[in-house]
């Protein structure tokens, strides 16, 4: 079985105006809610787990109490760190959860065949991230802004989530972490650490994350495309 672990305990700071991002509305729901909604769609998914600050905990468990057609879900508090969130996360994981899928709350446009199409590469490899084929040819800089090198960029890709890992392997990969004093900006390169198998997925060029005011524009635009509808 699949559990899903949302972080949505962040301050939103790109986003501006001091709330939670991950409430604001997108096409009338708020956008929580939208991406929980897509991962109780997918039937191997079958326990949600939502992280939140800790002054919002109420609030969102009768914002998810209302709302019908979720799977069994648990809310609880995020810590100052996307990845301490998530561990924080992990300390509910139910005992029949044999696969992990980590999901940026704020990634409201998430598709059922992406998330399917990650566990699928999880049950076969391990491992598995949703990301896409760079589009813009990326440089490595130093810490001054001159250019050090130019990676090839067809061995580039954008890296978004879900990203899922074996149970076992995800658990090993955060006490590493922690116990390491490593911090890392998604999931895989806690798991990276370990030498683990992880395959891409591509997620589409939609599944963006909202992070600043015109994201929202964008992923209404998105949102009216009959072809993000069917792809759904
Ligand atoms: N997140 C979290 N706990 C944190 C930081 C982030 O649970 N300490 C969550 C966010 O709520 C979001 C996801 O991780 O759903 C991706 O993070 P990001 O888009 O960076 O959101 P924020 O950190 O809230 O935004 P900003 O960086 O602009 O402040
Ligand atoms: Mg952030």
């Amino acid at each position: 079985m699949v559990t899903a672990v949302f972080p949505a305990a962040g301050s939103s700071r790109r986003m501006g105006g001091g709330v939670n991002k991950n409430l604001m509305e997108l096409s009338g729901e708020p956008i929580l809610i939208r991406t929980l909604k897509t991962f109780s769609q997918v039937s191997r998914v079958n326990f949600l787990i939502v992280v939140v600050a800790a002054h919002e905990v109420e609030t969102v468990e009768q914002l998810l109490r209302g709302t019908d057609g979720l799977k069994p879900w648990r809310v609880t508090v995020g810590g100052s760190e996307r990845q301490y969130s998530i561990a924080n996360g992990l300390k509910l994981l139910p005992d029949d959860a044999e696969i992990v899928l980590v999901h940026d709350a704020a990634r409201p446009l998430v598709t059922v065949r992406t998330i399917d199409g990650v566990i699928d590469a999880v049950k076969k490899f391990g491992g598995a991230i949703a990301a896409v084929p760079a589009k813009d040819t990326i440089k490595v800089v130093d810490a001054q802004g001159f250019v050090r090198h130019t990676p090839p960029r067809s061995e580039l890709v954008v890296v978004q989530t879900p990203q899922g890992f074996r149970r076992e392997i995800l658990l090993r990969a955060y006490a590493q972490a922690t116990a390491e004093n490593f911090l890392g900006t998604d999931d895989s390169s806690l798991v990276e650490r370990l030498g683990a198998t992880i395959r891409v997925v591509n997620g589409g060029y939609d599944n963006i994350k909202v992070t600043t005011p015109e994201d929202i524009q964008v992923a209404e635009t998105f949102l009216r495309r009959t072809s993000h509808a069917a792809t759904n």
